[in-house]
C-alpha cells in the first residue's frame, strides 16, 4: 500500500508552500485537505465557518481527511487544526508519514500580520490580539503536533528545510 506524506503544523508555517515543493521534487500528486474540502463542499473554508460553525466545520474535515484514497500515495497539506481535533493525528500517523513543521510563535505572527482578515480563526482580532491568539493556541496545540512522526524546524535556512525533508522522506522510503 502507498503512503502518504502529511504536512501537520500551524497556520503560516508553510505546509502548503512545502507540501507543492515537496511533490514536485518527489514527482508525487499535492493534495490540500483545505482546498479539496472547498471544492467537495463547493463553499470556502471562510464561508463554511461562518455560515456552519466551526463544530461542523470540524466534523467535515474529519470526512473528508478519511476520504481521500490511500493510493496514489500524495503529498498532503492540511489545516493547522486538523491533526487537534478527534483522532485525527492518529489516523494520519497510521496512514503515513506525518512531518511537523514547527515555528516559533514570533515567525508566524510576523507572516499571518497581514493575514487576519483571511484567516477564519483570526478574523477580527487586532495585532496585540493576533499575539495572544498565537502563543495560547500554541500552548494546546503543540504538544499535539508534537506527536507526529517527524518535526522539521522552519526557521531554517530554506535549502537546510529542503535538506531536512527529503532526508526524512528518503529515510522511510
Ligand atoms: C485552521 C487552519 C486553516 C483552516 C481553517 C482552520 C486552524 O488552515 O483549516 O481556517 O484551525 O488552524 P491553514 O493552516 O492551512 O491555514
Amino acid at each position: 500500500m502507498s503512503k502518504h506524506i502529511y504536512l501537520i503544523g500551524f497556520m503560516g508555517s508553510g505546509k502548503s508552500y512545502w507540501g507543492m515543493r515537496l511533490a514536485l521534487l518527489l514527482n508525487l500528486p499535492f493534495l490540500d485537505l483545505d482546498y479539496l474540502i472547498e471544492t467537495k463542499e463547493g463553499m470556502s473554508v471562510g464561508s463554511y465557518f461562518e455560515s456552519q460553525g466551526e463544530v461542523i466545520f470540524r466534523e467535515i474535515e474529519r470526512f473528508h481527511l478519511r476520504n481521500i484514497p490511500d493510493a496514489p500515495g500524495s503529498v498532503i497539506s492540511v489545516g493547522g487544526g486538523t491533526p487537534c481535533f478527534f483522532n485525527n493525528l492518529d489516523w494520519m500517523n497510521a496512514h503515513g508519514t506525518t512531518i511537523y513543521l514547527r515555528a516559533d510563535p514570533e515567525i508566524l505572527i510576523k507572516r499571518l500580520a497581514n493575514e487576519i482578515e483571511k484567516r477564519p480563526l483570526l478574523k477580527g482580532l487586532n495585532q496585540d490580539q493576533l499575539k495572544e491568539r498565537v502563543f495560547y493556541t500554541l500552548v494546546w496545540r503543540d504538544p499535539i503536533y508534537q506527536r507526529a512522526k517527524h518535526i522539521v524546524e522552519v526557521s531554517t535556512s530554506e535549502s537546510d528545510m529542503e535538506k531536512a525533508l527529503l532526508d526524512i522522506i528518503y529515510k522511510v522510503k
